[in-house]
């Protein structure tokens, strides 16, 4: 190859030479929708996202801290991409590793400690900074945890029309981070920080943006999302159920969900969007955690087990085609056999069509882990076993009752097998028709004729006939 003896700045093309990101994400939602602002913020500095990290010049780990196991995988996981960057290295390729997400936040320069190969570390509130942050990593490593006095969301770029199509029909957004509500278990309102909600406007003018591209469901995230209390286009604050009203008039967004809520924050007016507002679909993701008094009181949840099943009862009054989802928590210090049954008994009177349930494991920092009574790790085992049996009958029995009956579908993307497509329905499983591309971006009415273990097989119905049984 002839060098570059023309007065070209090599340095210049370096800068704009396409470069590879590679983004891989732990945890929950809302870490995914960072993703792909993280992947916006870089694509102007020239960095192209690629599925494969032995071809990336920057490698994004955006990390989860909610529990103990999520945290440990980061660094086996950096352990294995140290042993890339000297692979590469000996190719005379260089290559950045940045750490971001909760563990970031959370353990911040004490990364740089215990893996060296790490060039950036980088909390959630700072992702608007990261191409500054990459290039002063060419000096040295950079730490960036600070809760900045800006807003990163005013700062972020927006994606292309192209990037939303490849990314697909449904959509994220976040509208609210960080928490006030101080469970005695959870790291979220130490790594997220304080409850923000964003104004209604930059929420509005961002899913324009999606609808346009052809986004055709959007799902709300934050932490505490029913908490929600943006400034509103009237100069007031607007709840959740206001904000859901006011995308729901935006052309062509059909769907709209949102997660994660906390029951003391259902109120009526967002019960209310249940019953009249036909875009909001009937899946709600509501965490109890657990079905005892006592230990919901030890773990700050600031409501009873009644408390809870009257709201479902009166959700399910608004909605009564709703479902439910939901979180548990086995083996928080002090959890007793009758505190397990409680439970359960629970979760027979309620009835939930799918659920995360975990094992409790003390985080650092939170009052959950200075308790005496912690529970044998066995104990736990045992709990989750017998609780994940019920609901997994539950799951089964809620996907079962399908069959038979004429749901809408939204179709996403071709299916597993030629001639399939594959969709959700309005409690999110995925449904698989025969059918093309063209489908896909629509909502059509869909019989289920039969259920796999995960995924439901329909086909095409007469609009008239949703809803039939
Ligand atoms: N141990 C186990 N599960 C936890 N969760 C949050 N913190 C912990 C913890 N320390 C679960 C809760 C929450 C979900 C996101 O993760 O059920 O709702
Ligand atoms: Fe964590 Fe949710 Fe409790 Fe907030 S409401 S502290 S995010 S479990």
């Amino acid at each position: 190859m002839k060098p570059a003896s023309d007065g070209a700045d090599p340095a210049a093309n370096e800068a704009t030479a396409p470069k590879k990101l590679f983004i891989k994400s732990f945890g929950c939602q809302m870490n995914v929708y960072d993703a792909t602002r993280m992947a916006d913020v870089l694509a102007p500095e020239g960095y192209q996202e690629t599925a494969q990290p032995e071809e990336a010049d920057l490698i994004v780990l955006n990390t989860c801290h909610i529990r103990e196991r999520a945290a440990e995988k980061v660094f086996s996981e950096l352990g294995k991409l140290r042993q890339l960057k000297q692979e590469r290295a000996g190719l005379g390729q260089e290559t950045r590793i940045a750490v971001a997400g909760c563990v970031a936040q959370a353990e911040g320069a004490e990364i740089l400690r215990k893996q060296r190969a790490v060039d950036l570390v980088v909390g959630p509130q700072n992702y608007h900074r990261l191409p500054d942050l990459v290039r002063q990593s060419f000096n040295a490593p950079v730490v960036d945890t600070d809760f900045p006095v800006e807003d990163k969301f005013d700062h972020l770029t927006a994606p292309s029309e192209a990037k939303i199509r490849e990314r697909g029909v449904a959509a994220f957004l976040t509208v609210q981070e960080g928490c006030d509500k101080f469970c005695t278990f959870c790291v979220v309102p130490y790594t997220r920080g304080a409850e923000v909600s964003r104004p209604v406007a930059r929420i509005v003018a961002e899913a324009e943006v999606l609808a346009r591209a052809g986004v055709r469901e959007i799902t709300l995230l934050g932490q505490n999302v029913d908490a929600y209390h943006g400034l509103g286009e009237d100069g007031e604050n607007w709840t959740l159920a206001q904000l859901l009203r006011r995308l729901a008039r935006i052309e062509g967004v059909a769907r709209l969900r949102f997660t994660t809520s906390h029951p003391n924050d259902m109120t009526d007016d967002l019960i209310e969007a249940f019953a009249d507002l036909p875009a909001l679909m009937p899946f709600l993701h509501l965490p109890v955690q657990s079905g005892s008094d006592a230990i919901l009181q030890a773990m700050n949840r600031r409501h009873s087990a009644e408390d809870y099943v009257r709201l479902i009862e009166k959700i399910r009054k608004a909605r009564p085609d709703l479902a439910l989802s939901s979180d548990f928590i086995v083996g928080f210090p002090g959890e007793t056999e009758a505190d397990v049954q409680a439970t359960l008994d629970l979760i027979a009177e309620v009835g939930f069509a799918s659920t995360f349930s975990f094992k409790y494991s003390p985080r650092p920092g939170t009052p959950g882990a200075e308790l005496a009574d912690q529970v044998d790790e066995a104990v736990k085992t045992e709990r989750l076993y017998r609780l994940q049996a019920l609901v997994e009958a539950q799951r089964q029995a809620f996907n079962a009752a399908m069959v038979g009956r004429v749901t809408p579908v939204l179709f996403e993307k071709l299916g597993r097998h030629a001639g399939q497509v594959a969709g959700k329905s309005p409690y999110l499983q995925p449904v698989q028709v025969e059918g093309g591309a063209e489908l896909i971006g629509r909502e059509a009415p869909v019989e289920i004729v039969r259920c796999g273990s995960n995924s439901l097989f329909g086909r095409l119905a007469a609009p008239e006939t949703v809803g039939a049984a």
